[in-house]
């Protein structure tokens, strides 16, 4: 399977080296890549580990054009209020005929209705593991596993900035030194108020709702609030309690429609929801046939969203 990857940072990096380590037993081929700012290489007959950047090309379209590959992947910067520009590039992949493999959380919270239908017009496949927990198994887990469950609802913590901000105010750190741990660690935006207001984990919601309940909403649909209002003694009250705050994404079908919401909660330590720490990611999905069963990641990492990525287009060929 040739590969063109629109997007060269970390995770698309994370994902070359994952392919040369698998290379003998699952022959992909990246035959281009295309950046923003560090301009375009493309070789149809398959680029080196340490390929030649030339000038960029001018469009996506040229681009796809000069790659030649069969499979796109979508590794380029979030915009979580448009999902631009993935949008873009996917429909101009599945336009020649390509099948799409995301990271990419945004054009699943603004547009999968839309990008569903087309990749079935085009007889292509689209697949976005990585896209809402770092390559956990979620929406694979639904696509395999699940005959005849009907999805309810969900709840999760799955925004790791907010948990990290909180635990620094439990050990006696203010809300800016926990933003500053968040920022050390590189899992938060600059300005972090993306993840602490809510926004991060509103996008997630709504790209969880459209795939897995066909919800057909964007992340201002979400009721969101954030963790901003806390306190240091606040949190630490709630500590002496044997309570603490996770910001939770919830998900409720109330007959036709789905309820959303993101709200900073108070939950009893031993709560699975608040159990997990740091960078860890829970998500419980509550059904009809299977009552409430979850999927845990702890200490997710960059490599992890690789082996998403990587084990979409495994079963892209396996399709
Ligand atoms: N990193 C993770 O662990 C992780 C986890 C889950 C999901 N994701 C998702 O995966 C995606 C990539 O994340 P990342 O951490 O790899 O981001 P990153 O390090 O910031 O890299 C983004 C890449 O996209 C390129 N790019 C931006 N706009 C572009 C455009 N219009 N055309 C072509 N290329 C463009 C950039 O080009 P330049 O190099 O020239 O700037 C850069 O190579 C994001 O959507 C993110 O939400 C990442």
């Amino acid at each position: 399977m040739k590969l063109a990857l629109i997007g060269y940072g970390n995770a698309a990096r994370a994902l070359a080296r994952l392919l040369a380590r698998k290379r003998r037993d699952f022959p992909f081929r990246i035959t281009g890549i295309h950046t923003l700012r560090h301009g375009t290489a493309v070789d149809p007959a398959g680029l080196p580990d340490d390929p030649p950047f030339g000038p960029r090309a001018p469009s996506i379209e040229a681009f796809l054009d000069a790659a030649r590959a069969n499979t796109a992947v979508e590794l380029t910067t979030l915009d979580p209020s448009t999902g631009e520009p993935a949008i873009s590039h996917i429909r101009a992949a599945f336009a020649r005929g390509m099948h799409v493999v995301t990271a990419n959380k945004g054009p699943l919270a603004h547009a999968y209705a839309d990008l569903r239908d087309a990749a079935a017009a085009a007889g292509v496949g689209f697949r976005f593991e990585s896209a809402a927990m770092d390559g956990a198994p979620i929406f694979n887990l639904w696509r395999h596993t699940m005959p005849g469950v009907k999805l309810l609802g969900f709840a999760g913590a799955l925004n790791s900035t907010s948990k990290v901000v909180i635990e620094a105010m439990e050990r006696g750190g203010s809300f800016e030194d926990g933003l500053a741990a968040a920022r050390a660690l590189g899992i938060t935006e600059a300005d972090g108020a993306y993840d602490v207001e809510g926004w991060d984990s509103a996008a997630k919601t709504a790209a969880l709702a459209n795939v897995l309940m066909d919800a057909r909403v964007t992340p201002a649909q979400v009721s969101t609030r954030g963790i901003t209002r806390l306190t240091p003694e606040r949190v630490q009250e709630m500590a002496r309690q044997g309570k603490t705050v996770r910001l939770i994404s919830r998900a409720k079908r109330t007959g036709a429609q789905v309820a959303l919401r993101v709200r900073a909660e108070v939950l009893d330590r031993c709560d699975i929801l608040a159990a997990v720490r740091g960078t860890s990611n829970v998500l419980l999905f509550h059904t009809d046939l299977m009552g409430t069963f979850g999927t845990v990641s702890i200490d997710p990492g960059v490599e992890q969203t690789a082996y998403g990525v990587f084990g979409d287009l495994v079963g892209l060929i396996n399709a």
